[in-house]
C-alpha cells in the first residue's frame, strides 16, 4: 500500500473546508493523503478548535518571520502538500516557487471572475452581486506567484437567486461547491503525487 501524502492545510478564519476534508478522510473520499499539521497566522481561528478536536496537531504562526518559521514547520513534519484553506495571507513567490504543483487553493467564484488581490472572503460575493451574474460557484486551483493565477484543477457551479444577500450566496457558494470540490482536489493531486513518486 502507497504511503500516504502529507498535508498541511493553512487556515485563518472557521475552518469550513478543513472541516470538510477531515470529513472526507473519515467518509473515504479522501484516501491518498492524510492531515498531518494545520498552520494558523490568526491565533483565534476557530478552524484550530477543529483541528483540535481532531487531534491534528496545530501551529500558528506570526507575521514576524512568517516565511522562515512556515519552512521550517514544513520540514520538520515532512510535509509534502499544502492546501490554503481560507488562508487570508499571500504566501510569498520566493516560498512558492519551491512547492510547484504542491499547494493549491480554494476560491470563492468562478476564476477568472472576481479574483485576484482585492477580491476575498464576503468582497467576492458581493462583487459577483453587483454585476448581476446568474451564476457563480468556487475554483480549486494550483498556487503560483500570481495571486489567483494558478493552473485550474476543479469547479463547480451555483445558481444566483434574485433575493441572495452577499452573505446567503457565500453560504450556499460553500456548502455547494467548496466543501464538495476541495476534498476532491486534494485527492486528486495526492492519488498524482504518489503516482509520480512510484
Ligand atoms: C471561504 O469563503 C473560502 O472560500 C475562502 O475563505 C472563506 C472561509 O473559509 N477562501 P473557511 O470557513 O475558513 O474554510
Amino acid at each position: 500500500m502507497n504511503k500516504k501524502v502529507k498535508i498541511a492545510v493553512l487556515v485563518s478564519g472557521g475552518g469550513t473546508n478543513l472541516q470538510a476534508l477531515i470529513d472526507a478522510q473519515k467518509n473515504g473520499i479522501l484516501k491518498s493523503g492524510k492531515i498531518e499539521l494545520v498552520i494558523s497566522n490568526n491565533s483565534n481561528a476557530f478552524a484550530l478548535k477543529r483541528a483540535e478536536e481532531n487531534n491534528i496537531p496545530f501551529e500558528i504562526i506570526d507575521k514576524k518571520d512568517f516565511e522562515e518559521k512556515l519552512k521550517e514547520i514544513l520540514k520538520s513534519h515532512k510535509i509534502e502538500f499544502i492546501v490554503l484553506a481560507g488562508f487570508t495571507a499571500i504566501l510569498p513567490a520566493s516560498f512558492v516557487k519551491d512547492y510547484d504543483k504542491r499547494i493549491i487553493n480554494i476560491h470563492p467564484s468562478l476564476i477568472p471572475s472576481f479574483c485576484g488581490k482585492c477580491f476575498y472572503g464576503i468582497k467576492v460575493h458581493e462583487a459577483a452581486l453587483k454585476k448581476g451574474v446568474k451564476i457563480t460557484g468556487a475554483t480549486t486551483h494550483f498556487v503560483n506567484e500570481i495571486v489567483d493565477g494558478g493552473e485550474i484543477i476543479m469547479q463547480k457551479a451555483v445558481e444566483v437567486y434574485e433575493d441572495d444577500t452577499a452573505e446567503k450566496l457565500q453560504k450556499r457558494v460553500m456548502e455547494f461547491a467548496e466543501w464538495i470540490i476541495l476534498p476532491q482536489s486534494v485527492e486528486k493531486v495526492c492519488k498524482n503525487i504518489i503516482k509520480e513518486k512510484s
